[in-house]
């Protein structure tokens, strides 16, 4: 059985990537250090596999606790490197954060596999590293030239990995996420955020009641309704692409860079429909003005992933609206218990 270390573990992507790898031939290793995420999604993942993980709440910036991780596991094959501070607007707010916590810490866990002679590694990137791309859909070519403090985070870890892996003949997977979204089919798991950054959760919220109305930010983009276009993509189908990566890396050598999404675009206001269709009432919104560091429209080739990989995105718009309202459903408070007091 092959050991793979988790960083961000208890995460988004995270714990749907666990729960594929756990239907295979892996044992887990899952650190994390609770900042955006907490425990009860680990009690889950062990619930519907029906399996165990080993878990170290240890924070990526602390080189000794994550030392003693290594020298606790020495057959670790390889590692998923998920951790990361995420939310665009607040990188632009607080950069220096951004940049310590995401940079310090992969050059510490960069450091420590190292140190311990661990050569493999799938790494959790964004196609936020693109920009503003000129063409889309936008292939793996396309010039990295992202436009904010996180994008600059993400495109300064890759760098520094592949720098790592010509060195070091490591063999390593960078995936290029487009826009995640929705839950897992049990409704047990998702996307827990305390105040959402992204379209689906608020709009998930919004129907819910939580919140008022879901604001459109801009209806005057060069897209065919003026809303904005992403290339959504159901979290199950990312999560798999990580295992067809562990598995990738076990024959082949060097540097691989793939795009994960599903190559179609779809705008703010089909993505507001189309939940309508999936709670089944509909969704007050109002438009208002761009938000700033916005784009257009991206979506992304996936071709070197479905030729390399042999993964390709299987569950379409309704599978993505329908997991995310039946997550938001049965957990209207995230993963905390309600109170009953
Ligand atoms: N949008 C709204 N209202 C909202 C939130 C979003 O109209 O309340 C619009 C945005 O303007 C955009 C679309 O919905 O047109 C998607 O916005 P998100 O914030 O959900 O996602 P982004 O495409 O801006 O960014 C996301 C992640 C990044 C990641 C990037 C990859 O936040 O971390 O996708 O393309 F890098």
């Amino acid at each position: 059985m092959k050991k793979i270390l988790i960083t961000g573990g208890a995460g988004y992507i995270a714990s749907h990537t666990n729960l594929e790898l756990l239907k295979g031939d892996f044992e887990l290793v899952l650190i994390d250090n609770f900042c955006n995420s907490c425990a009860e999604s680990i009690k889950r993942i062990e619930e519907l596999s029906g399996r165990t993980v080993k878990f170290h709440q240890i924070n990526l910036m602390d080189t000794q606790a994550l030392d003693a991780v290594f020298t606790l596991e020495p057959d670790i094959d390889s590692v998923i490197h998920f951790a990361a501070l995420k939310a665009v607007g607040e990188s632009v707010e607080i950069p220096l954060a951004y940049y310590t916590n995401n940079i310090t810490g992969s050059l510490n866990l960069y450091q420590a596999m190292k140190n311990h002679g661990v050569r493999k590694i799938v790494f959790s990137s964004s196609a936020t590293v693109y920009g503003d791309p000129v063409t889309i859909p936008v292939t793996e070519n396309a010039p990295v030239q992202a436009t904010n403090p996180y994008g600059q985070t993400k495109a300064m870890m890759e760098q520094i990995l592949i720098d790592t892996a010509h060195a070091e003949n490591w063999d390593i997977a960078i995936l290029r996420y487009f826009n995640p979204v929705g839950a897992h089919e049990s409704g047990r798991i998702g996307e827990d955020p305390s105040y959402p950054n992204n379209l689906l959760p608020f709009v998930s919220q919004v129907a819910a009641g939580i919140r008022e109305k879901v604001v459109i930010f801009g209806d005057d983009w060069d897209t065919p309704d003026g809303t904005g276009v992403r290339d959504y993509i159901h979290v199950v189908d990312l999560a798999k692409a990580h295992v067809k990566s562990i598995e990738k890396l076990a024959s082949s050598k060097g540097v691989h860079i793939y795009n994960i999404g599903t190559g179609r675009g779809y705008s703010v206001l089909e993505m507001v429909k189309a939940f309508e269709d999936a709670c089944g009432h509909s969704i007050a919104y109002q438009v208002g003005p761009r938000r700033s560091g916005d784009i257009a429209e991206v979506t992304g080739d996936t071709n070197k992933a479905e030729a390399e990989l042999g993964w390709t995105a299987e569950l379409g718009l309704k599978h993505m609206v329908d997991s995310a309202w039946k997550w938001q459903s049965m957990n209207p408070n995230g993963y905390k218990k309600i109170s009953t007091s």
